[in-house]
């Protein structure tokens, strides 16, 4: 296994551009399998997610070749392919976003149950219960969920709790099926937006995405499409928490920015300079010490549970004291532990976290759990005194592209070595 060594103490300076979003990119991908043809997917990350998905897709029949940011994917219907193994699923949840669409163009699938993950035991019920309401018969045997329906009927469907693949996998499932259905208590994402945008180029008759309603009238069948992914928000986040925390004058391109309101919002309360020179071009600045500032996660258009980590390595040398509140997933404060191994003063309380701002903090050996912890781990050792060790990088490769040439490219100081 690699870890990164990273000294802090440099400020940073350059250009760095966002990739396309992983959260975008892996619901269009699954789509792929509603329709026959030829597919050009453009921005789609060069990450390990993306790389199992298809691998997947190569299960179920559909053949991909990947030429830089683009992925070209040769969609054949193969009615006996339709199984999503363990093997590939316990790498990656999000492997369960081909159950809407082999249901849906099938009419069976047998995908293997996800599993927890660090952040929390992350069930599907609400997939599944949605599904039954469209006449799937499910069953749930030795960690396969086995679906049948010859074909799926438009249904109303309120979701108890908002989420975000459940939102996708039914919203996919729905192109095909006989009727109107009607999703409410529906996830905003923008990547909700992007996969109905790419569902409607295919074809597919969708209203109200990005809204909490959602209505997608089925149709016999859809066709291929290319498409653009859109750019990756919390990656984008991501490197500007680096700013925040290391100091600098960067400009970060191929920014989402009318879709991270929130967190920008946040970042400007906390005291870093952002500049708008145009819709995707950030010019971000911190020149003052950053003031304590509150966050508690939510749906979109909430502050993001995905940007939680980053912004309390943020907020760790803050001025004052901060309280991180995570309302979306029961176990998400994996990163604090290791946080306090380099001197933060973080105290859990419940579904919280308060932050005490230190003067500063030092380099230790630290170990990351999951995708953003990893992220949040560097973004700290940016600005601790020493060297930095963070191991179990395969979460980092997971979610971002690139990441040790982005930022050693605006001047950080890291390396990659064999643990
Ligand atoms: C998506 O996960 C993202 N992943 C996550 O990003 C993100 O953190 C999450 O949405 C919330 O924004 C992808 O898009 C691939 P949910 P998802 O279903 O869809 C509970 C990252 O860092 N729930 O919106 O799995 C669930 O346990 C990843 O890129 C049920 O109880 O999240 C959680 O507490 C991490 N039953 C809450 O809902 C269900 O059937 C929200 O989960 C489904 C979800």
């Amino acid at each position: 296994m690699d870890k990164l060594v990273i000294n802090g103490g440099s400020e940073l300076k350059g250009s760095i551009r966002v990739s396309g979003a992983k959260n975008a990119a892996l619901p269009i991908l699954s789509a792929v399998i509603l329709a026959d043809g030829k597919f050009k997917i453009s921005e789609a990350p060069e990450l390990v997610d993306i790389a199992t998905m298809l691998k997947l897709l190569a299960e179920l029949g559909i053949s991909s070749k990947r030429d830089g940011k683009t992925v070209t994917l040769n969609s054949k219907f193969d009615p006996e392919k339709i199984e999503a193994p363990y093997d590939l699923v316990k790498t990656m949840r999000a492997s369960v976003l081909t159950l809407g669409p082999l249901l849906a163009r099938k009419g069976k699938a047998r995908v293997s149950l996800p599993g927890g993950c660090a952040i929390g035991e992350r069930p599907v019920d609400l997939h599944l219960k949605a599904l039954e309401a469209m006449g799937a018969e499910i069953k749930v045997e030795h960690g396969y969920v086995e679906a049948v329906c010859k074909r799926l009927k438009g249904a109303e469907i309120t979701f108890d709790i908002v989420t975000v693949t459940g939102t996708e996998n039914i919203m996919m499932a729905a192109t095909l099926a006989d009727g109107e259905t009607v999703l409410r208590n529906a996830a905003q994402e923008p990547e909700v937006v992007d996969l109905a945008r790419f569902l409607k180029k295919m074809g597919a008759d969708i209203q109200g995405e990005g809204t909490k309603e959602i209505r997608i009238k089925g149709m016999k069948s859809l066709t291929n499409a290319d498409y653009i992914v859109m750019p990756d928000r919390i990656e984008a986040g991501t490197f500007l928490c680096c700013v925040a925390a290391a100091g600098g004058d960067v400009e970060v391109t191929n920014v989402p920015v009318q879709e991270m309101r929130a967190t920008l919002d946040k970042l400007i309360e906390a005291g870093l300079e952002i500049n708008k020179l145009n819709d995707t071009t950030l010019r971000v600045k911190r020149t003052k010490p950053l003031s304590a500032t509150d966050i508690t996660t939510l749906p979109y258009p909430g502050f993001p549970t995905d940007m939680q980590a980053q912004f309390m390595a943020v907020m760790v040398c803050a001025d004052g004291v901060s309280v991180a509140t995570e309302t979306i997933f029961e176990n998400r404060f994996m990163h604090v532990a290791e946080l306090k191994r380099m001197g933060a003063d973080i105290m859990l309380k419940d579904k919280s976290c308060i932050i005490k701002g230190v003067k500063s903090l030092m380099g230790a050996p630290v170990m990351a759990s999951d995708l953003r912890a990893s992220a949040s781990l560097v973004i700290a050792a940016l600005m601790a005194e020493g060297e930095t060790e963070v191991s179990r990088l395969y979460h980092l490769d997971r979610g971002y592209e690139k990441f040790v040439d982005k930022l050693s490219g605006i001047g950080a100081n890291l390396k990659r070595v064999k643990e």
